[in-house]
């Protein structure tokens, strides 16, 4: 298999677990399974313009962050070209574009964007650039050619909108841009990571996030107060595991391995899952356990990320290099674009030439 990797994330906080196991894992393994051809990653900070016009600041603080979440997880800037997209001028152009191929009454069925306007209260003054994001996230996927898109589940309707802009693209005006597919994990546990206190999302405004740079105390203080089976009370009790987060985080993250290691009363999770049913363990021996995963697993991020931060300037030109690297690819494709749809010009007096073979001279 040959393919091109491009996917990216809104630089409007630090990343956390949900996006480690919704994602960024998967976008490593890919890396390291060296099956694609070129890898782009993107730091979308103009997507996140799109809802935090008045708040450049934080969008521009977040970029430096989210690279080095990236490095730390495992991205190998020799391998994969992380990049910063409001540097990346045919993005925009390309957007422009694709706005004629697309109805209002699409976007307003794209159902993350509804989700969003309502979790917003946009929904009386929805900001323009965010109601036509999907066309941008369009203008991203296929500036590279695309053809997996590791993102998390909630994506899905983006790819899908990319597809159909893709397929109009190409029927209007000939065979250019490539049809992407999404890649989720497979693990289901990893489609939607519950936040500590048992509400569906890990969102920063609720403080139920882990991050992936947070320290060994901190996640200590989270696992152990998190939110477990309410009726749980006694240790006899039996328990509830589906909707538990402790065993939601648990088949995200746990091996069989960690058993031996660090709970050899059992020995795998569906045998720890059954005591819990049954009655007769408690949530704190859970909970240290899952401490334990998280820490083996989120140790060597720790490291990377140290690393790292002991040369932001190295950072720094990760950025630089990939985000030339990343023009580079989006001039190609646009200038294909523009000669598709014959608005080439300049190129070899095609307006000039165009004009003449009209009018005979
Ligand atoms: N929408 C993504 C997010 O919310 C970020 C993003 C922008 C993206 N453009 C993309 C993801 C293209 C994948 C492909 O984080």
């Amino acid at each position: 298999m040959s393919g091109i990797i491009l996917t990216g994330d809104r630089p409007t906080g630090k990343l956390h677990v949900g996006h480690f196991v919704g994602s960024l894992r998967q976008r490593v393994a890919l890396q390291n399974s060296n099956k694609f051809d070129e890898i782009f990653i993107m730091i979308a900070d103009a997507q996140a313009l799109t809802d935090n016009a008045d708040n450049p600041g934080k969008v521009r603080e977040n970029i430096i962050e989210v690279a080095l979440d990236y490095l730390s997880v495992g991205i190998d800037p020799s391998v994969s070209n992380i990049f910063i997209q409001s540097q990346i001028p045919q993005l925009t152009e390309l957007t422009f574009y694709y706005m004629n191929l697309v109805t209002v009454s699409r976007l307003q069925r794209n159902p993350t964007v509804k989700a969003e306007i309502q979790m917003r209260n946009f929904e009386t003054s929805i900001p323009v650039g965010f109601f036509t994001y999907p066309i941008s996230q369009a203008a991203d996927i296929t500036a590279f050619k695309a053809t997996a898109v590791p993102v998390g589940e909630d994506q899905e309707p983006m790819i899908e909108q990319t597809r159909e802009i893709v397929r109009k693209f190409n029927s209007v005006y000939g065979e250019v841009l490539v049809e992407p597919e999404i890649v989720l994990p497979d693990n289901k546990a990893c489609l939607r990571l519950p936040g500590t206190d048992g509400k569906a999302k890990m969102s920063k405004s609720l403080g139920n996030c882990i991050y992936l740079s947070d320290t060994e105390a901190d996640v200590k203080t989270k696992v152990m107060n998190m939110f477990t089976d309410p009726d749980h009370l006694k240790v006899t009790d039996p328990g509830k595991v589906d909707g538990n987060p402790v065993f939601t985080y648990l088949d995200a993250f746990c091996k069989d391995e960690y058993f031996a290691q660090y709970c050899p009363d059992y020995a795998c999770l569906d045998e720890m899952k059954a005591h819990y049913k049954r009655g007769g363990l408690g949530d704190v021996k859970v909970k240290k356990f899952l401490l334990a995963v998280l820490n083996e697993e989120l140790a060597p991020i720790r490291a990377r990320r140290a690393e790292y931060e002991s040369r932001l300037s190295d950072v720094y030109d990760i950025l630089k290099t990939g985000t030339a690297v990343a023009e580079k690819k989006a001039a190609e494709t646009l200038a294909e674009v523009k000669s598709a749809m014959k608005i080439d010009y300049f190129e070899n007096d095609v307006i000039l030439r165009a004009y003449k073979e009209k009018n005979g001279r």
